[in-house]
């Protein structure tokens, strides 16, 4: 692993129509663990999340409460930022697509994109999910009652029929073609095989870009017709370029694009493949490095969502835990990219109880209780290089989990150093022997690279544990080398994890 690397992590930008749920939190959470483990290791990390707030979906909420727009996503941004506080989520910016160097970006490409000839006018009509913010064709919605209903959201559709700017990306088919079949951009592989197989069947059509004004007047304006306003999709994902201050900061764009790693739900895959690797061929742009795409929390085999009114709130959650790092160590044990994950109770309850109180929280504690019992909190380096090896086969595996960015057997990884430790200490009774201070160095090297491990995930647990036994966090991998502490000084031994009643 190189110390000088540069890494640019992103969530989607998420519509402020009401506060975040845990669906949300789940790609949030899954991208800043991402963002802190890069950082942890040494590289220079920026992570952009944010909200999408333009279109018609946002328009009709605020209308709804009798409020003008801006003013409307200004006091649920507040909300939004709130959540993430309480989550730890450490955005280096928090982009809104009503910030105006967004809008300046925005207006930048679209011109570069009619300048360039990829934007034509035509008439459209369709059936439209304002929750989506998509136009659903046949083969895609359901019918009911002789009405089409949305496919994710089941409400009906409207028909929408009017003039508007199209762009051309039946030109990209053969090139989105090459890179979703040719490319490692999208992980895991089978959601490019299923764009493709999208393709195959539909093709690639042109998708219109505009609104007329008179009907969604809440959208950046085209610069080269003012009657519209761009389609919301397109003003979101610019959000990444404008993120990196495209295109006037050419220097940090070039630093980050190249190693961009884009979280985001499988719902939104379509989005994030035909449309994006095209908008950005358009302009010159390769697509992003990584397209990491995780798969759904699902409520009895639906996805869970405001629509369908089976949403599980963070509230809830972090009342149920005391605390909201344990929600976090839930989203990176549960979290999935290939299979949805059912929302249960009791699997959360469980992974708490067994895994943070008693398996992790438990060897802290007794770790830290011996050292101060046996040999009263001074512990010089003694180490045991069997069970040194034992830790550091498994520390490797763990470090390889997070490198793939598959956070939920990085984590396993560690409850398994946890595990052995606890059994070694079993086998070795350090109490009980006139020798215990290799069985008590080694196991608190063991602690202490278990909780690096987890820093990316219950950054202020371990942070506080750090100071309780003396020991400074630092960036970097060698302070992952089991023996790389000389002496420990252990001031506490926190309980870091109460049980819940
Ligand atoms: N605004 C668009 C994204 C634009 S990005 C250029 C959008 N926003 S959203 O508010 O609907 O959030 C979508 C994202 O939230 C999903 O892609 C997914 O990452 C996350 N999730 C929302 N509900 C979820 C589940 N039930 N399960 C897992 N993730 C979910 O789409």
């Amino acid at each position: 692993m190189t110390d000088v690397c540069s890494v640019y992590v992103t969530t989607p930008i998420y519509y402020p129509n009401d506060k975040p749920h845990l669906g949300h939190a789940y790609t949030t959470v899954l991208a800043d663990i991402a963002f802190r483990w890069y950082s942890l290791i040494g590289c220079e990390v920026l992570f952009l999340t944010g909200t999408d707030e333009h279109g018609l979906k946002l328009q009709r909420e605020a209308e709804k409460h009798g409020v003008d727009p801006k003013r409307f996503v200004d006091s649920m941004v507040n909300i939004y930022k709130e959540y993430w506080k309480l989550l730890n989520i450490r955005y280096s910016r928090f982009i809104r697509t009503t910030d105006s160097d967004h809008e300046e970006t925005v207006r930048h490409v679209l011109n570069e994109l009619y300048g360039r000839g990829y934007v034509y006018k035509s008439r459209y009509s369709g059936w439209y999910c304002t929750g989506c913010e998509k136009f659903y064709s046949e083969k895609e919605y359901f019918i009911e009652n002789g009405k089409p209903l949305c496919p994710i959201h089941r409400r009906p559709l409207e028909f929408i029929e009017e003039d508007a700017y199209f762009l051309k990306l039946s030109a990209f088919k053969d090139y989105v073609v090459r890179i979703l079949r040719e490319g490692d951009t999208v992980y895991p592989k089978h959601y490019a095989l299923e764009v493709l197989s999208k393709i195959e069947i539909e093709g690639l059509q042109d998708i219109a870009i505009s609104r007329l004004k008179n009907r969604v007047y809440w959208g950046i304006e085209l610069p080269f017709d003012p009657q519209y306003t761009a389609y919301v999709w397109i003003d979101a994902l610019l959000n990444y370029l404008s993120g990196l201050g495209y295109p006037r900061n050419t220097d940090k764009f070039n630093k980050f694009w190249s190693n961009s790693i884009q979280f985001i739900g499988k719902d939104i895959l379509w989005f994030h493949t035909a449309i994006w690797f095209s908008l950005l061929a358009m302009i010159g742009i390769p697509p992003p490095k990584k397209l990491v795409v995780h798969a759904f929390l699902t409520f009895k085999g639906q996805k869970m969502g405001k629509s369908l009114g089976n949403v599980v709130s963070i509230d809830d959650m972090a009342k149920r835990y005391g605390t909201a790092e344990a929600i976090r160590f839930i989203i990176a044990r549960i979290s999935n990219f290939d299979k949805d994950s059912e929302i249960s109770w009791d699997i959360y309850d469980s992974i708490y109880t067994n895994d943070l109180v008693n398996n992790y929280g438990n060897l802290v504690r007794r770790v830290t209780t011996l050292a101060k019992k046996i040999l009263e909190g001074i512990v010089e380096k003694d180490l045991d290089t069997d069970f040194g090896q034992t830790v550091s086969e498994i520390r490797d595996k763990a470090i390889e989990s997070y490198n793939e960015l598959k956070i939920s057997e990085a984590v396993k990884h560690v409850l398994d150093i946890a595990h052995e430790t606890n059994a070694y200490l079993n086998k070795k009774e350090p109490w009980k022997s006139s020798n215990p201070r290799p069985t008590i160095y080694t196991s608190l090297e063991a602690v202490r690279i278990s909780s690096l491990l987890l820093y990316p995930v219950i950054p202020e647990t371990i942070e506080k544990l750090f100071v309780a036994i003396g020991i400074e966090i630092k960036k970097g991998l060698e302070q992952f080398n089991m023996g790389f502490v000389s002496r420990y000084i252990i001031k506490e031994s926190p309980i870091l994890f109460k049980k819940i009643d």
